[in-house]
């Protein structure tokens, strides 16, 4: 039987890679996204997009939900810096919004509800310590907090009718249509393609655990078709123990990676957030699991973009790519309001 797959945030970086996975892997998938960043595309693909539906998180009705065998849940405000500035809007729409859907999953008769959480719950680790699914989280952010939320109220709806688990993705890095330069190897990248240049505005000390966007891709599609007994409340890490980088190694490699490019190191910084994490779970509860990116291949995956289109220093800074930027930008002329819900809806796609 053909699983029919409705994934939220399927205009975002993430999910422009995550239509095109789930129908190569001969499912059908549908998307569903309100569209903050459709404006942004930095590179023609061949390769077959899903159909996407314009809607809200906060506002889907069970009846949207109908039909649907499974849902891949992605579409939040997706970044630390957002959910500090508007800490109160990130609680309404990523706890609130998601534990909003999970219901509408539940009243529509959907069972399996894949839910993209974050490694950023563990927050800062002890200097030595590895961080696994068993640890204590220490989220440090809005962003982190209403991931730890979601993950707590969807586990307690969690049985027979009900099967959630949560992937906490490492930071994600890699090329995407939709492109995000506001993680740190696709922002070090552009640096070092627009300015040959990486001034790191930190020691580079803090530990920061990577994952290609496309093997965040391999772990929903696992997700969405394991046995239920496998994953049903289950939190596992996404990502591979050979990708904890520090700062510092990742702008090494990507400094490597684009020739001539120099390396600037700065003075320690007051970020205090650095966690190494053990992946060896996800191997267990999804043994097909294997990561086929490092962080070396993913910054000459960007480069070869970048020499394709031959991005130009706007196209790096514009707001398509930063989704602070974009977002501010789109409250700021009025196309959104202040709980970020469209002014006037036809005119979304002029933004
Ligand atoms: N990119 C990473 O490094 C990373 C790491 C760990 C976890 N994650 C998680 O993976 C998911 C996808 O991340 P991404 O990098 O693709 O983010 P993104 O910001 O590129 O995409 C998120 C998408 O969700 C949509 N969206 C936001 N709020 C919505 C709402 N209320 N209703 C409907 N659509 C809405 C946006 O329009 C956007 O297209 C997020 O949940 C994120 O927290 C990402």
């Amino acid at each position: 039987m053909t699983l029919k797959v409705l994934f939220t945030g399927a205009d975002g970086y993430v999910g422009a890679l995550l239509g095109p996975y789930l129908l190569q892997q001969g499912m059908e998938a549908v998307g569903l996204d309100t569209g903050f960043y459709r404006k942004g595309w930095l590179y023609p693909t061949s390769a077959p997009r899903p159909a996407v539906l314009t809607k809200d998180i906060r506002s889907v009705t069970a009846e949207d939900l109908q039909g649907f065998d499974a849902i891949a849940h992605l579409a939040e405000l997706s970044n630390d810096p957002l959910g500090q500035q508007s800490p109160g809007l990130t609680h309404e729409i990523n706890h609130g919004g998601s534990v909003h859907l999970a219901n509408m999953a539940r009243k529509a008769g959907i069972k399996r509800f894949v839910y993209m959480s974050s490694c950023s719950v563990y927050g800062v680790g002890q200097p030595d310590q590895i961080l696994d699914e068993a640890s204590p989280v220490n989220p440090q952010t809005a962003y982190a907090e209403c991931k730890v939320k979601v993950e707590e109220d969807l586990t307690k709806m969690a049985g027979d009718d009900f099967e959630p688990c949560f992937l906490r993705n490492a930071t994600a890095y890699g090329a995407s249509p939709r492109q995000r330069f506001d993680i740190v190897l696709n922002d070090l990248c552009g640096l070092a393609w627009t300015t040959g240049k990486i001034t790191l505005l930190s020691d580079g000390s803090p530990w920061r655990p990577l994952v290609h966007a496309l093997d965040m891709c391999q772990a929903v599609h696992l997700s969405l078709t394991a046995p239920a007994d496998a994953i049903r409340g289950q939190r596992y890490n996404v990502g591979s123990n050979d990708q904890n980088y520090r700062v510092l190694e990742i702008a090494q490699i990507v400094a490597r990676s684009f020739p001539g490019c120099e390396l600037e190191v700065g003075q320690p910084s007051a970020d205090n957030r650095s966690y190494r994490v053990n992946f060896d779970k996800i191997g267990k509860v999804l043994p097909a699991f294997k990561c086929q990116w490092t962080a070396e291949k993913g910054a000459q995956q960007m480069r070869q973009v970048f020499e394709r289109i031959d991005m130009t220093a706007e196209e790096f800074t514009s707001d398509s790519f930063t989704r602070l930027k974009m977002l501010n930008r789109l409250r700021k002329t009025g196309l959104l309001d202040e709980k970020l819900f469209w002014t006037n809806p036809q005119v979304e796609a002029m933004a």
